[in-house]
């Protein structure tokens, strides 16, 4: 009796589990069958790797919402990331940084080569992370030789390295391109961050090529969020409200974002007949993030702009001088900036990244499959 109501309970849970996948025809779903998954971009996917590659502990704050063992995430958000809820939706451990030597986790089901401040450009000297795209692919190819290699002598090894089957199955992830745009306004005008998307997206496609090259066929790409509602943006280049649209966002940041999305776009129509035997999936991360901040009361957030943890108090609670928990003296008093008492009523987490409760919301609308499309 006991053994049958097990299995009827496993079979339930299977049911549920399978029913909140997105099956729609067309783009292919993020689903259990990958055996592998690989994933390249910046902060809104790093789970750890430019905090590895440094060698610095983040700030405590970050990481207090959700216990991961070890409890240093190396991300940065108050709790889970957007990759990591898609990892539990298809019942896998959260990515392992590539960089990350200290680990109770294996790279038998994936890898990650996220790293937080990554830009598609390559790194200069003014760059926070070193590890651009074309590093980042480069790290991957460098790992699956040597993990074939290695296979290759001693095919137990099987058992905690992906195997040449799983790199021709697995699922390809990409976030990345943000800083790029982020980085331009600092010395280039709206118009010049436009003419730059092209070269961009030339060196995004170099990479795809290269991981197509290397026998990479399932491709899923996030686009770029509204850049100009992240309370960094606003306060550094929405000083002149003129500059802010209706939401509060600098609009000149959420227009470049728009033609970096529309181009990508563009270019991953056109990468199926060039890559014959692959499958694109653009994923549309720009609406959702909009969607979240735009109606923000209706989801149950209080907060779209203002972030959790910070300082100085409304309207955007942000000194980019003072990012959340470091301390600083102005004016002879000692400020610190601390995390809000509930952060699951704000979408903004530090100035620049989401918070958990943000990231489940785009999570579970990815999962939806109405935001996916097959290019
Ligand atoms: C906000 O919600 C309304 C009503 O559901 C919807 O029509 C609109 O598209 C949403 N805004 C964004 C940016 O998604
Ligand atoms: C510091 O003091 C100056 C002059 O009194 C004032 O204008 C400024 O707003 C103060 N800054 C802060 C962060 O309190
Ligand atoms: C947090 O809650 C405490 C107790 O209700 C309150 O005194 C404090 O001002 C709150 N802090 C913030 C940052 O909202």
């Amino acid at each position: 009796m006991k053994i049958l109501f097990h299995t009827l309970l496993a079979l339930l849970l299977f049911l549920a589990i399978s029913h909140t996948l997105p099956l729609l025809a067309g783009s292919f779903p993020i689903s259990p069958n990958f055996p592998v998954v690989f994933n390249f971009g910046d902060s809104n996917s790093d789970t750890g790797e430019l905090s590895s590659g440094l060698g610095f502990r983040l700030q405590p704050f970050n990481g207090q919402t959700y216990s991961f063992n070890p409890p240093s995430s190396g991300r940065f958000c108050n709790g889970r990331l957007m990759v990591d809820f898609l990892m539990e939706a298809i019942d896998r451990p959260y990515l392992r940084a590539y960089l990350d030597s200290i680990s109770t986790q294996t790279y038998r089901r994936g890898c990650n080569f996220a790293a937080a401040g990554s830009t598609i450009q390559k790194a200069n000297a003014a760059s926070i992370s070193p590890f651009g795209f074309g590093v980042q692919v480069s790290q991957f190819i460098t790992f699956k030789y040597k993990v074939l290699q290695l296979i290759q002598q001693d095919e137990e090894l099987e058992r905690y390295l992906p195997s040449e089957y799983y790199f021709k199955n697995g699922l390809y992830m990409f976030d990345i391109g943000q800083n790029d745009l982020a980085g331009a306004f600092y010395s280039k005008t709206l118009d010049q961050v436009f003419a730059l998307i092209p070269t961009i997206l030339d060196i995004f496609q170099d990479g795809i090529k290269r991981l197509y090259v290397e026998g990479a066929r399932n491709f899923w790409i996030h686009n770029t969020g509204p850049l100009g509602c992240l309370a960094q943006v606003v306060s550094l280049f929405g000083r002149d409200k003129s500059k802010l649209d209706e939401f509060g966002c600098v609009s000149d940041h959420n227009q470049a974002a728009k033609l970096f999305n529309l181009q990508l776009r563009g270019l991953l129509k056109k990468l199926p007949q060039q890559y014959p035997d692959s499958r694109f999936t653009y994923v549309d991360i720009f609406s959702i993030k909009s969607d979240l901040i735009l109606n923000h009361s209706n989801y149950g957030f209080d907060h779209s702009i203002m972030v959790c943890c910070g300082t100085g108090g409304p309207p955007l609670n942000y000194n980019n001088q003072v990012h959340c928990g470091s301390t600083a003296t102005l004016n002879g008093t000692i400020i610190i900036a601390k995390p809000c008492n509930d952060s699951s009523k704000y979408v903004n987490w530090d100035g620049i990244h989401y918070t958990e409760a943000a990231n489940r919301f785009v999570a579970r609308h990815i999962l939806t499959g109405k935001y996916s499309e097959a290019t």
